[in-house]
């Protein structure tokens, strides 16, 4: 991987969620080079000068590359993939299996051919699915290649915790495994505020209704937005993977991980507890399920499994 003054990140996408994700990447200094890639022409440009405009303000010394030619993205470290359509008001995300797995097999040819050693955080939805035909068609290491979701979806859990709880976000650690979907599977067991369970805290119903909110929380968004979804907090979640790899952090993130036995699965990508450093996902933690989790876990990858068989249907895998 490059030293920091030649780290180059793309973002792939330059809609809501990619052009956030290019800013959070500038400010944050994390790389010499953002390049911002999408097929509508201009879009990408136009967005690159403002950022690279901004700079001056805010002090960054990132430069942001605007771009519709995929020879610019050549020799990234890291690959944040955001192209392809967001849900409409009453879609699930399995609705766009067809649409967005064509973007992710043509995105994939050009990471293969001109950034053969990079990381790829995917995020477009449905995101297990594309998560692993990216992975089947770059044909990378799957320690290389993984899915942004359980970090939105535990930051979402967290944010009803403190507002629950009445406490400070900072304080409270909460963890979503399993397929981004409503199928997602909210470890209770496992969210604190400040070391205290949270189970001490809140009362079983209110718990109920939160993990049932964070399991639709990109629905309600959604709905709210009329046209588009969430993007500052899946932006975020999907620059914190990058930031952890790029800066060897070794930070423990719920992400899609391709599993190999974890959890009883094999050969399927999910949201599981992984500690990401230089080498990409470094660890895959397994943790203790209760046997409610563990079902939920089994549903969670069976309508993963459903979604791959039809990409196959489809001719795209
Ligand atoms: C959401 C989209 C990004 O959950 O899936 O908001």
């Amino acid at each position: 991987m490059s030293a920091i003054s030649q780290r180059k990140i793309t973002v792939v996408g330059a809609g809501f969620v990619g052009m956030t994700a290019a800013q959070r990447c500038a400010q944050q200094n994390l790389c010499a080079e953002v390049v911002l890639i999408d097929i509508l022409e201009g879009r990408p440009q136009g967005i690159a000068l403002d950022l690279n405009q901004a700079a001056a303000v805010d002090g960054y010394t990132t430069r942001v590359t605007g771009t519709n030619d995929p020879a610019d993205t050549y020799d990234s470290d890291i690959f944040i993939v955001t192209a392809g359509l967001p849900r409409k008001p009453g879609m699930s995300r399995s609705d766009l299996l067809e649409v967005n797995g064509k973007v992710m097999s043509a995105v994939a040819e050009y990471i293969r051919n001109g950034s053969p050693d990079a990381f790829v955080i995917v995020i477009t939805n449905p995101l297990d699915t594309m998560v692993h035909l990216m992975r089947a068609k770059l044909g990378f290491p799957g320690r290389r290649v993984m899915g942004m979701a359980g970090v939105l979806d535990s930051a979402r859990f967290s944010w009803f915790i403190a507002e629950a709880t009445g406490s400070n976000v900072k304080d409270v650690d909460a963890m979503v495994l399993g397929a981004h979907g409503d199928s997602m599977v909210p470890m209770e067991k496992y969210c604190t505020v400040n070391g205290v369970e949270l189970g001490a805290l809140v009362p079983k119903d209110k718990i109920d209704a939160m993990v049932e909110r964070t399991r639709k929380g990109g629905g309600e968004i959604v709905s709210l937005l009329k046209t588009g979804s969430a993007f500052y907090a899946p932006a975020s979640a999907g620059v914190a993977m990058a930031a952890s790899i790029l800066n060897d952090e070794r930070r423990l993130l719920p992400c899609a991980c391709l599993l190999n036995g974890e959890y009883g699965f094999e050969g399927v990508y999910t949201g599981v507890p992984a500690i990401l450093g230089k080498n990409g996902v470094e660890q895959i933690v397994e943790l203790p399920m209760p046997t409610e989790a563990r079902i939920q876990m089994q549903k969670t990858v069976g309508e993963v499994q459903l979604d791959i068989d039809a990409l196959r249907d489809l001719g795209l895998l």
